[in-house]
C-alpha cells in the first residue's frame, strides 16, 4: 500500500464522519517525510496511517481510544507497520508538556482547535522542531488556526511554503525562531497592540485612571511632562 492508494480507499476513523486531512495536505506529507525521520502529530486519522507508510518514527498523540483501534484494524488488515508508531491516548495539552518531544522533522497540529489548545499544540511541538523542519497547521479556516497562520506569517523563523485549500498551511522552521521571545519582538502581537504608538499610550493611560492606579498615573505624567524629573 502507498499514499495515492490510501487516498484511493480511506477509510473511515472518526464515527460516521470523515475529518481527515485534505489529499494535497497528505500527499504533502508523503513527499517530504523520508524513512527514519521523527514526526509528531495531535489528532489522528488518515494522516496517522499516511505517516506509518512513510517509515518515520511517529508519535500520535489522540484522545479517543476508538479512533487508535481503527487504525490499527485497518493498519492490520492491509498489512501496514504501526512498528514506528507510538499512540499517546490523552488530549495533547496533558500529554506534550508532559512526554518533551525532541528534535522532529515535521509536526502537524490536526488535534483540537479550540483556543487554547491549538497553540499550546503549537508551543510543544514547534519548539522541538529542527531548523529546516516542517510544521504543518490545519483547518486554518477555523479562527485559531487563522491567527496561528497570520502569525507564523509575520514572526521570524518561519517560511510560509505552502497554502493548500485554504484548509491547510505549510511553514519551514529556520534557525531563527525564538520561542521565548519578549512579546513586543513578535510582529504581529506588537503590531496588533499598537506598540509604541502613541494612540496606545493614551489607551494605557486612561486605563490606569479607570481602574484607581493615580500615583502610577501621576509618575507616569510627571516622567513625561517636559522639564521635569
Ligand atoms: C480533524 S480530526 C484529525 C484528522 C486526521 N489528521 C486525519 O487526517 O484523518 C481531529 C482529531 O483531533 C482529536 N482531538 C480532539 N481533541 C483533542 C485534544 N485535546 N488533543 C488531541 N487530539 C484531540 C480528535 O479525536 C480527532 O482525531
Amino acid at each position: 500500500m502507498d499514499i495515492d492508494q490510501l487516498l484511493a480507499d480511506k477509510p473511515v476513523i472518526h464515527g460516521d464522519i470523515t475529518h481527515g486531512l485534505i489529499p494535497e495536505a497528505i500527499e504533502h506529507i508523503g513527499r517530504t517525510v523520508k524513512p527514519g525521520d521523527r514526526t509528531a502529530e495531535t489528532g489522528a486519522g488518515h494522516s496517522t496511517i499516511a505517516f506509518a507508510l512513510t517509515g518515520a518514527t511517529h508519535t500520535c498523540i489522540v484522545p479517543d481510544p476508538d479512533e487508535i483501534a481503527a487504525i490499527k484494524r485497518y493498519c492490520e488488515a492491509e498489512g501496514i507497520s504501526l512498528d514506528r508508531v507510538t499512540f499517546h491516548a490523552d488530549v495533547s495539552e496533558r500529554v506534550l508538556p508532559a512526554i518533551g518531544l525532541e528534535e522532529l522533522d515535521l509536526a502537524l497540529l490536526d488535534g483540537s482547535h479550540s483556543f487554547p489548545q491549538v497553540f499550546i499544540d503549537f508551543f510543544f511541538m514547534g519548539s522541538p522542531l529542527k531548523p529546516g523542519g516542517t510544521l504543518v497547521v490545519d483547518d486554518i479556516h477555523l479562527w485559531t488556526g487563522r491567527v496561528l497562520r497570520d502569525f507564523l506569517v509575520e514572526e521570524p523563523g518561519w517560511d510560509q511554503v505552502a497554502e493548500l485549500r485554504g484548509r491547510t498551511a505549510v511553514f519551514l522552521k529556520t534557525d531563527a525562531w525564538d520561542p521565548n521571545a519578549v512579546w513586543y519582538d513578535q510582529p504581529y502581537v506588537a503590531k496588533r497592540t499598537g506598540f509604541g504608538k502613541p494612540l496606545n499610550k493614551a489607551r494605557q493611560v486612561v486605563s490606569m485612571a479607570r481602574h484607581g492606579q493615580s500615583s502610577v498615573l501621576a509618575g507616569e505624567l510627571r516622567r513625561r511632562l517636559p522639564g521635569r524629573g
